[in-house]
């Protein structure tokens, strides 16, 4: 297959034309200011949700998500993508990064180098673990992605999803940015989600944005498979005590939205220690607690996306 570098021919005109502010149809629409874009959308929400259009090749397509950052979105995600593969190794499993301002997949991946296009132009996703990556990481530097905002983003990730080789893929496990904003909204308004996970610690701060997440998700209607609460407390070395360091609120949170902890998971400095070195605690330390978890929940979620598609097929009959 003739296959060329991505990153000059899909990303270079879209990032040299925005910073040099040469005229394109991105730089002409950033020109817009904050009031036109609210106003566009208010317009666009009024009208009722654009028509979403599958991914082509790709079944299923779960979010990893929260309000607040920092609390282990692409660490779930990252572990999640591989235990599927690891649980089910016959089924095509994905991973996008859609936090096209602080991209950290390529870190815990262990990916790098520029992504390849296909003839059909398509950005061939890279592979580790024997899952298929794709991030805005692998194509802009971080200083460049930062600076951008509101249809530039929504710009980005229609690339980073139809301009992309996903196909032939079972499940797309989609890690997000922090927040309720244009990524969200953008990703729920143009694809099929099937259902999306919400992670959470177990702080009151954490957990008054996870309400605010939840709510959004409902809003556009996506459903939400459960939460994962993360660094739930930490276990002393010396005497196996458990300390709630960040509090214990999540099962009570969790029963007032009418949600389900579907797995938490607690404080482990072994498991930043694999995932910030680029092997996910599920390869790294296949026997811990955590790879056990992570592997429990991939089979919530194999669960899950099998009762949707046999609910589906009892409501066309
Ligand atoms: N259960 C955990 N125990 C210890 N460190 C964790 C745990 N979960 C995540 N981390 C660490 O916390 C940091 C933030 O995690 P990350 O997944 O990047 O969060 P987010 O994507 O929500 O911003 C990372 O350095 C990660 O290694
Ligand atoms: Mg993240």
């Amino acid at each position: 297959m003739n296959i060329h570098k991505a990153v000059p021919r899909v990303y270079g005109l879209l990032v040299a034309q925005f910073n040099t502010g040469l005229p394109c149809s991105i730089s002409l629409r950033l020109q817009h200011n904050k009031a036109d874009v609210n106003e566009h959308r208010a317009k666009v929400m009024a009208r009722g949700l654009p028509e979403k259009k599958p991914l082509p090749g790709v079944k299923n397509i779960i979010l990893v998500a929260s309000g607040k950052g920092g609390v282990g979105k692409t660490t779930t995600a990252v572990n999640l993508a591989c235990a599927m593969k690891v649980i089910e190794p016959d089924k095509e499993i994905g991973l996008l990064d859609a936090d096209v301002f602080g991209p950290s997949v390529p870190l815990m991946m262990n990916i790098s180098g520029e992504p390849m296009l296909n003839d059909d132009n398509l950005i061939e996703p890279l592979l580790n673990y024997g899952v298929k990556c794709m991030s805005m990481g692998l194509l802009v530097s971080g200083e460049n992605a930062v600076v951008w905002r509101g249809l530039m983003v929504m710009q980005a990730l229609e690339r980073l999803t139809r301009g992309v080789a996903w196909g032939p893929l079972d499940c797309l496990v989609v890690d997000t940015p922090p927040g309720t904003g244009d990524t969200h909204l953008s990703l729920a308004q143009n694809l099929p989600i099937d259902g999306a996970i919400v992670v959470t610690t177990p702080q009151s701060a954490a957990l008054q944005v996870t309400k605010r997440g939840v709510n959004m998700f409902e809003k556009l209607k996506v459903p939400i498979i459960g939460l994962v609460e993360n660094m739930s407390h930490a276990v002393c070395f010396k005497c196996g005590t458990r300390n709630y360091v960040f509090g214990s609120e999540t099962k009570r949170t969790a029963e007032q939205i009418g949600l389900e902890i579907i797995e938490s998971f607690e404080v482990d400095s072994n498991m930043s220690e694999c995932i910030n070195s680029g092997k996910p605690a599920i390869y790294a330390l296949p026997d811990s607690i955590h790879a056990e978890k992570y592997r429990q929940l991939a089979n919530k979620v194999f669960k899950y996306i099998s009762d949707k598609e046999t609910d589906a097929k009892a409501t066309k009959q």
